[in-house]
């Protein structure tokens, strides 16, 4: 791909934009040779004023989302692309989250521009386990454990049962919750289905990933072998 729109793909700028930066000289080679637009080389060795670029399509990170943040492009409040670089909302492919949290929800959002991986990791054919970590209103009364696992809760407004999920208590009224679909609001609705309601949910876990120490509103890029374990 030619320089120009292999820079503005990656959000740094509209392709005029790109020619000005090319024009003073701030798109070069990794020595500072100056770059001119036509230039065919690897992305990886190219440095924008002085910085390696940002990675190409095929970026998958891991966001430990904050309270308060929309997993939307656009929002009066604020949103996860706050978070992130500002290009990373320009890129083209696009980066998504992979699903969605609450604006209330905190913890482990993923967000790629592989829309193949993003349709695998929320498809419910493909049963990607999600682990949050549930603080209730309410203590657990002992009925959720097999209710969840049944595969027979019917949420209301919907015409097909729940797949089965996995509660483990983990105090009067904490819990973790392991389900494998993404429907909406769906922890706080089962949880609403047993007369029960969530006042704090963290998603700790997807597809076998975990937040680790990552600090509560940064990010990091996954690691070649984390991306190969999701697809
Ligand atoms: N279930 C919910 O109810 N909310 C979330 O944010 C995620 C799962």
């Amino acid at each position: 791909m030619r320089l120009i729109r292999l820079v503005a793909n990656l959000g740094y700028g509209s392709q005029k934009d790109v020619r000005a930066m090319i024009r003073d000289g701030r798109v070069t080679l990794a020595d500072g040779t100056p770059l001119k637009g036509e230039a065919q080389v690897a992305p990886e060795d190219v440095r924008i004023d002085g910085e390696p670029l940002d990675p190409g399509p095929g970026l998958v990170l891991m966001l430990n989302k904050p309270v308060g943040y929309t997993c939307s492009t656009s929002d009066p409040g604020r949103i996860v692309y706050e978070l992130l670089p500002p290009r990373f909302l320009r890129r083209n492919p696009v980066v998504a989250p992979v699903g969605r949290l609450d604006r209330d929800t905190t913890g482990l959002l993923l967000m790629t521009d592989d829309g193949a991986l993003l349709h695998r990791l929320t498809s419910p054919r493909h049963h990607v386990p999600k682990v949050y970590e549930v603080t209730l209103a309410r203590p657990l009364d002992g009925s959720e454990t097999e209710l969840f696992a049944s595969g027979a809760l019917m949420l209301r407004s919907e015409s097909t049962p729940l797949a089965p999920a996995v509660l483990e208590a983990t105090g009067s009224h904490t819990a973790r919750l392991t389900i494998t679909e993404g429907r909406y609001h769906q922890v706080k609705r089962m949880f609403a289905a047993t007369g029960n309601h969530v006042e704090n949910l963290h998603r700790a876990g997807l597809g076998g990933l975990e937040l680790g120490g990552l600090p509560e509103g940064t990010w990091r890029l996954l690691t070649p072998d984390e991306v190969a374990g999701l697809r």
